[in-house]
């Protein structure tokens, strides 16, 4: 459902009212003034047996047409002064802060300084495309642009703010309840603008917590010196010749390896292989005696004798990052 009738935060739902009152006033100033022109029009029109008098002048009319829209406008722009404020009060109450970079094309979110985000080299937790926040709590957004100007908007949680480079800019968004909540960017910023999306997923405190283990954990995956040495195995050894991994490697004879942690289907199609850690090491150690027949080799080391576990477990851990 569109914004407006289904607003989804204490900002949105404030928008959402000026919104609707406006669209109100609009349709009754309308109604008011085609009624009138056309009641004006049946009725005083010049036709056979009544001769339209001419007027100049009605000061009560004029005094009317005047005074009430120059209300209207006065009230609408306080109502809207209210919204703006409320749009920049980012502090007040303000649970946490997240700075969010548009950069061509997509939004990449710094979580704070807190000590649930930090990762194992001292730094923390940074993500791109998905942002998550707490239910029921004020998220202030720092905003910042790399290249040109973007802009963030996620409607049912109110409020758009531009993302200038050099300048810093700030917002704030609140979810009423746990959700998936779709924005985009929405200041046109070249040929990717269209797919520069945002995804703010709110959830309830335990939930929270549990993604927020979860993707430190898979943060800190890429931080284990075990895994930037898998990567490098997997890229100079025999495996970039046969497998796919978008980005890394072209490899044709094997299957694909970009997602293979997110594969339903069991290792090699091997009945009761799921794709963990302890069958992925079975796996590349020996995977003829899994799958009898199977083009991949047992693989051996320089000196022609069997890759030590060392390896193989650096290649398992490397592989466990593709998601
Ligand atoms: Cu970034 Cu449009």
């Amino acid at each position: 459902m569109p914004w407006p009738v289904d607003p989804q935060g204490p900002l949105a739902r404030s928008i959402a009212d000026l919104y609707w009152l406006m669209f109100g006033a609009a349709i009754v100033v309308l109604a008011i003034v085609v009624g009138a022109l056309v009641v004006a029009g049946i009725r005083f029109r010049e036709r056979p047996g009544h001769q339209a008098r001419q007027y100049h002048g009605n000061n009560l009319l004029e005094l009317i047409w005047t005074v009430v829209p120059t209300l209207m406008v006065i009230s609408f722009s306080v109502l809207s002064f209210q919204r703006l404020t409320l749009v920049n009060d980012v502090d007040s109450g303000t649970a946490m802060t997240i700075k969010a970079e548009g950069k061509q094309w997509v939004w990449s979110f710094q979580y704070p300084s807190d000590p649930a985000f930090k990762l194992s080299d001292g730094t923390y937790l940074k993500a791109a495309e998905e942002l998550h926040i707490p239910a029921g709590q004020k998220v202030k957004i720092e905003l910042s642009s790399v290249d040109v100007i973007h802009s963030f908007y996620v409607p049912k949680l109110g409020g758009q703010k531009d993302a200038v480079p050099g300048r810093a800019t700030e917002m704030w968004i609140q979810a009423d309840r746990p959700g998936t909540y779709a924005g985009q960017c929405i200041e046109f910023c070249g040929t990717g603008h269209a797919d520069m999306l945002i995804t703010v997923v709110a959830q309830n405190p335990a939930d929270y917590a549990a993604w927020q283990d979860a993707a430190v954990k898979q943060a800190n995956l890429f931080n284990d010196p075990a895994v930037a040495q898998g990567k490098q195995f997997f890229t100079t050894l025999a495996c970039a010749g046969c497998h796919t991994i978008q980005g890394l490697t072209g490899g044709k004879v094997g299957p694909e390896l970009t997602h293979i942690m997110s594969q339903k289907t069991p290792i090699g199609g091997v009945a009761g292989l799921d794709v963990n850690e302890a069958n992925l090491i079975k796996w590349v150690s020996n995977a003829p005696s899994l799958k009898p027949g199977i083009a991949m080799p047992v693989f051996s080391n320089k000196a022609g004798g069997p890759l030590d576990d060392a390896t193989i477990l650096a290649i398992v851990k490397f592989l466990e990052t593709l998601k």
